[in-house]
């Protein structure tokens, strides 16, 4: 029997096995149907964790149809209180060239249709959201990686297409710094339950481009081009964060624990 997993990795695009073939794959049925792929339940870093690829193994879930729930549900109904997770981002600030690194602090969600919540059957729950990550692993990844930008702000767009130049040049007003699609509602749905997460955002372009012959503007094929040119990098600072998570590690009580504890009971689907 595999110890309790306390760690759980999301990877994003272009990260879709981390723990090998000596993992323990297991399918979870949550309240919310299953998740974009069995669970993989092994070592890493000397920790036991719990590994997701958030689009599915292959790739072969688009952001708007991820099961954010199920994601999440899964993760915590294994002992999850740590999340860590990796995203492709767009840059639309020069601070953040192609290539970097960054540690996000905060989100603007542009998204719309998306489930936000797992308190939406009369056990009406308001999480306090100010800051999205979690300080202590904010605070752990930025010892791993020095190079990383310390604080960014992330738009997520509905997708699956990017932006026009004219959306782009409106997040920026915003005030957003990075574009991705994926990273609402998950960040919430586990701060919902409880979950502490930092996220790792690699910037593969400049978005919707600087000109029209900017040779950063964002294709797919850019965006896997340079994730794997990124990938031994974002391997190693995964692991320095699970190996650094502290064994009692706590994450902020930003919901009521009783209330969590109701979710986890609710009946599966399967
Ligand atoms: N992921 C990687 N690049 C992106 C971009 N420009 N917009 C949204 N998501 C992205």
């Amino acid at each position: 029997m595999t110890a309790a997993a306390t760690i759980g990795i999301i990877g994003g695009s272009g990260l879709y096995d981390l723990l090998g073939d000596d993992a323990e794959s297991r399918e979870v049925d949550t309240p919310y149907g299953r998740p974009s792929s069995p669970v993989s339940i092994g070592q890493f870093a000397g920790r036991t964790v719990a590994f997701l690829p958030r689009h599915g193994t292959g790739h072969s879930v688009a952001p708007h149809l991820i099961n954010a729930r199920a994601n999440i549900w899964a993760l915590a109904s294994l002992g999850v209180t740590a999340l860590v997770s990796t995203a492709a981002v767009g840059s639309i600030r020069a601070e953040y060239p192609p290539r970097a690194l960054a540690v996000l602090d905060q989100i603007v969600d542009y998204t719309h249709g998306r489930t936000g919540t797992f308190f939406d059957q009369g056990d009406v729950q308001h999480l306090p959201f100010s800051d999205p990550f979690d300080p202590v692993l904010r605070r752990i990844m930025l010892e791993v990686a020095p190079e990383a930008q310390p604080t960014a702000t992330i738009g997520i767009i509905p997708g699956p297409r990017f932006s026009t130049r004219a959306e782009s040049a409106r997040y920026r007003g915003d005030g957003v710094d990075l574009l991705n699609m994926t990273l609402a509602p998950e960040v919430a749905l586990a701060a919902e339950l409880g979950i502490g997460a930092v996220t790792l955002a690699i910037v593969t372009d400049t978005d919707a481009g600087e000109s029209a012959d900017d040779p950063d503007t964002v294709s797919a094929e850019l965006v896997f081009r340079r994730l794997s040119e990124a990938l031994p990098r974002i391997r190693e600072i995964i692991a320095g964060v699970v190996a650094g998570v502290p064994g009692d590690f706590a994450p902020r009580e930003l919901i009521a624990a009783e209330a969590v504890r109701r979710v986890l009971e609710r009946p599966t689907t399967g």
